[in-house]
């Protein structure tokens, strides 16, 4: 059986999956809750200095609804934890002593100036906390202070924020990366000359998640006015990965250990972010919806699939996709796959007819000697895939690859059976050599 035992900068859990800061671990009742539900980690609801903050008394939520009410997307106007430094850092003591196998890590968020990083770091270190990671993340409500987003948008404070925290303590130190940024490379980056051990990513994205047309306010409404939030949920994971990517293939990054967050609710995400590199992975919105047993499924589901591919360890197969990430003019431009439909499972909605000749390249039939029938006219059809993903029945259709040396009845030509890609395209103008 596959051993999901994970050690992330030294810091050991039973397995990968841990509670992101937020509302499930901002107190011992539930990241004590969490655990015994089998959550390998949680990283602390994030700490800030006395006065605590004070969260807004009204709705702190807005969401995106798929069409069977899924929550497909969550937003937010909470800010960090509004309890009392003092309860918050007993609380972490009680715990790590009560569940010394599980990882418990701190996140902070203080004034840009080194005495108050250095000092609330001071104070942690007593807790016995496995590790710190700091919140340049928040792009609502503490950003306008000049925390948050407002220093994880800047490299050269995250370089020197992340130096002063390194020199103040022996934990390892994660920096937890803002998306609201163009190229999240430069952040990772910084991060790293700073010496950070490992970054995490993604906090929330900036966002108004809807207008309310009869009082015209953004949803959530305080009173009635609303303010920008931070958006995670299902939605936000295609960002998350592209960015988690992009940090683990730049050879100014590679390597760094990454902490892989946003929109994760099965182990099959988790999987998603780990064979890109991430030795932990990271969830809120998912138990925020359901709870925290789902991570019995995340274990299950997980040990399963390694069982099934004989990965015996996540080191197995961490980082396994990182290799295949390519830039779109390395993209093999001789591989030519076609759109097939099953007859047997196709019910004949018409969907794919329909985006296809609207949208793509009228290679659908939807009659044939008068009677309902949708097929491929593979002299049309150009491989985009839209059909495949319009499509309502699951592999109904399938995207089939022609084999080297058949004709391909669209352009009339050869399939090819080497590589070939924009850089040495006849129709580049700027086309050079292979590499
Ligand atoms: C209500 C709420 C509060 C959050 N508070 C914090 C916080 O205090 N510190 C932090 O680093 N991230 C905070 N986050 C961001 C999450 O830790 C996480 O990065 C983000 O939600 C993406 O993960 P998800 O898609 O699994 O929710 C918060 C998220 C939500 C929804
Ligand atoms: S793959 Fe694209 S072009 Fe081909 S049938 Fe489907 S939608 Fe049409
Ligand atoms: S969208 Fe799918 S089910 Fe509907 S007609 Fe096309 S192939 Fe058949």
């Amino acid at each position: 059986m596959a051993d999901l035992r994970t050690n992330f900068l030294g810091i050991k859990s039973p397995n990968p999956f841990w509670l992101a800061s937020a509302p499930p671990t901002d107190k011992k009742y539930n990241v004590e809750r969490a655990y015994r539900a089998g959550w390998g980690g949680v990283v602390w609801k994030t700490l800030g200095e006395d006065p605590a903050v004070v969260n807004v008394n009204g709705p702190r939520y807005g969401a995106i609804h798929a069409g069977d009410r899924r929550l497909a997307g969550l937003n937010n106007i909470e800010l960090i934890t509004d309890r009392p430094l003092e309860l918050n850092l007993r609380e972490i003591a009680e715990v790590k002593k009560a569940w010394p196998d599980r990882a418990l890590v701190v996140s902070l968020m203080v004034p840009c100036e080194e005495l108050n990083w250095k000092s609330i770091i001071a104070r942690v270190e007593e807790t016995g906390a496995d590790g710190l990671e700091l919140n340049f993340g928040c792009p609502h409500g503490m950003s306008e202070r000049g925390m948050g987003s407002a220093v994880g948008q800047v490299p050269e404070y995250i370089e020197m924020v992340a130096r002063w925290c390194k020199q103040a303590t022996r934990m390892p130190v994660i920096v937890k990366l803002t998306p609201n940024i163009t190229d999240i490379r430069y952040p990772a980056r910084a991060a790293r000359k700073g010496g950070a051990d490992a970054v995490s990513l993604i906090n929330t994205i900036n966002s108004i998640v809807a207008v309310d047309l009869d009082s015209f306010a953004p949803v959530p409404t305080i009173d009635g006015k609303g303010s920008h939030g931070g958006y995670c949920g299902p939605a936000v994971k295609p960002i998350a990965l592209n960015m988690v990517a992009e940090i683990a293939r730049d050879p100014e990054t590679m390597g760094m250990p990454i902490s892989g967050i946003g929109g994760i609710e099965t182990w099959r995400d988790a999987a998603e972010y780990i064979a890109l590199g991430c030795g932990t992975v990271q969830v809120c919105t998912a138990v925020m919806t359901y709870g925290f047993k789902i991570v019995e499924e995340m274990i299950d589901g997980m040990k399963k699939y390694m069982d099934g591919h004989g990965f015996a360890t996540i080191e197995d197969f961490r980082g396994l996709a990182v290799k295949n990430l390519s830039d779109w003019k390395y993209l093999n431009l001789n591989y030519i796959a076609k759109a097939k439909i099953n007859q047997d499972l196709c019910i004949k909605c018409g969907r794919c007819h329909i985006a296809c000749e609207d949208t793509s390249h009228q290679a659908i039939t939807h009659m044939v000697d008068g009677i309902r029938h949708f097929e491929v006219k593979d002299e049309e059809c150009v491989g985009c895939n839209l059909c495949v993903n319009v499509c309502p029945v699951e592999d109904c259709i399938t995207m089939e690859a022609m084999a080297p040396g058949s004709v391909d009845p669209r352009t009339g030509k050869v399939v090819p059976a080497q590589y070939a890609n924009w850089t040495t395209h006849p129709n580049n103008p700027s086309a050079v050599a292979a590499e």
